[in-house]
């Protein structure tokens, strides 16, 4: 079942990944929710379209309250979504497919149905008594933040049974796990082991930074949760080689550094960059490149193997805690006019919708997401430029089902559209008469074929996923540049960018070598030889990407 060994060990380092909630997908059996089987119905899709790998956020049994992140059973698939055969099924054919499939480890919290916290709260003295943290006071650890600050004022909730508060970080359904009870971590690894053995290639560590919290800290990044997850790397290391972990910790990179652990004691083999996300919106809203150039340049070196995981949109919001407080008031006006588009620190909105469906911000914003350092990870619906509902709840504008045609269910179910778990989305310029796979399949200069096409052209580069990234001075604002450079055989991409809605003459200082010439990596066409200041002059249309070839 488990074909980890015909690929190699860092596979996740050149691999594009496609996240997709398995419930929004395609729903086979008719009761309005996606499920594992039409999950599977639609790999051919996803390898028509490249994709390495697939990313599924949690499917197990729960209530649902948060997603699915607030899980009753980590071993169980929730029956909603089918069967564990269905899951197996899954699994056997994206290997088939040669597609890796990673899914979520959401080991801070569990749901309150959690049997673990039924038991805990019943019984102090039992075996699950410390499985939770509970205090008879609700002043401990003050200088903790809150993180959902649109449903939570407080990270302790009372417990009428137990008469004691517990300890949550998200909401308060969620009781966070005592990870200074050894009991925990054994369970947590019997949990990572079963996944394991079945063959899944990689998990995303949900809310990573939270595990431990102490009076002197602040409950993030705290030493021992480092210790656990290089306990939990070095176990899976020797258990099951190949398998990736990637960290979703919301830091700055020179914090999340940390997670990737030292050569020693090695943590996570990826990581998100979080905050170069909002800095790509903001030169695409106002053509300034400066915070997008800061955070490549301030970008800190990482140890071999690892690699950053990058992102336009995921199935949160568009999170704006990483910028400084002025950059999320201009992030706000520029991109959250109408009130209801924020939600917590951040704006519930979809790619298309955030960059007024113009076509030339969706291929210059795919481009850089495409050459930057790391693995792109792409969301759902994004490669059709699908729309959102933003006044469906929390989080779920950008969670609506997948547009595979333009019937009135947009191929989603045979059921009646008024039975989906949400509607389908039906705002102007995105109906599934406007937006939908079948149509984009056919038309040769659509969204879809485009997105097909650069990620063929970046897996053919090669350069992309393991080289390196020089950036470099231009002469004007609006335009980024930056090297990607091979660590090993195949040649340097010069990529630039004009964000402006201009076109721009521009001089592009420390290319390469002089003589070097310059060709178009898509079509092929002499663009130009670089000059004896290693630099070059280019002529850049309004809002553009170029990615050429330098040799
Ligand atoms: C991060 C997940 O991405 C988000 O959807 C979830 O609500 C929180 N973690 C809590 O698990
Ligand atoms: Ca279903």
């Amino acid at each position: 079942m488990n074909d980890a060994s015909s690929s190699p060990l860092d596979w996740y380092r050149s691999a594009v990944f496609y996240e997709v909630m398995v419930r929004s997908f395609r729903d086979t059996n008719g009761d309005g929710y996606g499920d594992l089987a039409g999950m599977s119905e639609k790999l051919d899709y996803l390898s028509w379209l490249g994709i390495d790998a697939v990313w599924l956020p949690p499917f197990f049994a729960s209530p649902l309250r948060d997603g699915g992140y607030d899980i009753s059973d980590y071993t169980a698939v929730n029956p909603l979504f089918g069967t564990m055969e269905q899951f197996d099924a899954l699994l056997d054919g994206a290997h088939a497919r040669g597609m890796k499939v990673v899914i979520d480890l959401v080991i801070n919290h569990t749901s309150d149905q959690h049997v673990w916290f039924q038991e805990s709260r019943r019984d102090p003295n039992g075996p699950f008594g410390d499985f939770y943290l509970w205090s008879g006071t609700n002043e401990r650890f003050e200088n903790v933040r809150i993180i959902f600050t649109d449903t939570e004022d407080s990270n302790w909730a009372w417990d009428d049974e137990r008469k004691q508060y517990y300890w949550h970080r998200f909401f308060s359904h969620q009781p966070d796990l005592n990870y200074d009870n050894p009991a925990v971590h054994e369970a947590v690894f019997d949990v990572v082991r079963f996944w394991a053995k079945k063959g899944v290639d990689g998990f995303r560590l949900d809310a990573i930074p939270y595990l431990y919290v102490s009076d002197e800290g602040n409950g993030e990044s705290e030493p021992p949760t480092h210790a656990f997850i290089a306990r939990l790397r070095a176990m899976l290391d020797t258990e099951f080689p190949g398998r990736m972990l990637v960290a979703e910790a919301n830091q700055l990179p020179r914090q999340v550094v940390e997670y990737f652990g030292t050569p020693d004691a090695p943590e996570c083999n990826m990581a998100f960059n979080f905050p170069v996300m909002p800095y790509i919106f903001w030169a695409l809203a106002s053509g300034e490149t400066t915070g997008l150039r800061g955070t490549l340049t301030e970008l800190p070196e990482i140890q071999g193997g690892s690699a950053w995981g990058v992102f336009l949109r995921n199935h949160d919001e568009l999170t704006l805690e990483m910028v400084t407080e002025a950059e999320r008031a201009t992030m706000y006006e520029l991109y959250a006019p109408e009130p209801r588009m924020k939600v917590n620190v951040g704006i519930r909105r979809r790619l298309a919708p955030l960059l007024d469906n113009r076509r030339d911000k969706l291929e210059v914003a795919n481009a850089l997401l495409l050459c930057l350092p790391g693995s792109p990870f792409l969301y759902y619906g994004d490669e059709i430029g699908m729309g959102d509902n933003i006044w469906l709840d929390d989080r779920d504008a950008s969670r609506t089902p997948m547009q595979w045609d333009a019937s009135a269910s947009g191929g989603f179910s045979h059921a009646d559209p008024s039975s989906f778990y949400l509607p389908v989305v039906t705002s102007e310029g995105f109906t599934t008469a406007e937006v939908n796979v079948e149509e984009q399949r056919a038309d040769p200069d659509s969204l879809l074929n485009w997105t097909k096409a650069i990620l063929e052209l970046r897996h053919r580069l090669g350069v992309m996923g393991t080289g390196s990234t020089r950036v470099l001075t231009t002469d004007h604002p609006s335009v980024l540049a930056f090297v990607r450079e091979p660590n090993g055989p195949g040649v340097p991409v010069l990529c630039a960018f004009n964000f402006s809605e201009n076109a721009a003459e521009v001089t592009i200082s420390g290319i390469g070598p002089a003589g070097a010439r310059l060709v178009n990596a898509r079509g092929g066409a002499e663009v130009g030889e670089v000059g004896e200041d290693e630099g070059m002059a280019l002529a850049l249309p309004a809002m553009s990407w170029h990615w050429l070839t330098v040799s």
